[in-house]
């Protein structure tokens, strides 16, 4: 499987065959700068990405801990994740999503 994820700047890197459990590891051991400060606890919200609308309704909607810890997030949007919340799985195949402003640092 495939993930493509965007920088601030929009530079695009793309995580082929990830083994990571998660979306914010996978980013981590490709070794991109996110900050994932609590290590994928749900209690930070430094792993914040922007899913793209492509992709949005594929995901699970996030719980009710996931959105309350978003309303921490800088810059929140409609299609704002926590990437430590979303579990890959092959259906995500192409999964593309964007670094949102303090998940990098
Ligand atoms: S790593 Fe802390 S909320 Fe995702």
């Amino acid at each position: 499987m495939k993930i493509f994820v965007y920088d601030g700047g929009g530079a695009a890197v793309q995580l082929i065959e990830p083994a990571s459990k998660t979306l914010m590891q996978a980013i981590r051991d490709a070794g991109l700068s996110i900050a994932a400060q609590c290590g994928g606890g749900a209690s930070c919200a430094t792993c914040h990405v922007y899913v793209d609308d492509a992709w949005r309704a594929k995901l699970r909607p996030a719980d009710d801990t996931e959105s309350a810890m978003l309303d921490f997030a800088e810059a929140r949007r409609e299609s704002s994740r926590l990437s430590c919340q979303i579990e890959l799985s092959e259906e995500l195949d192409g999964l593309t999503v964007t670094l949102a402003p303090g998940a990098a640092f």
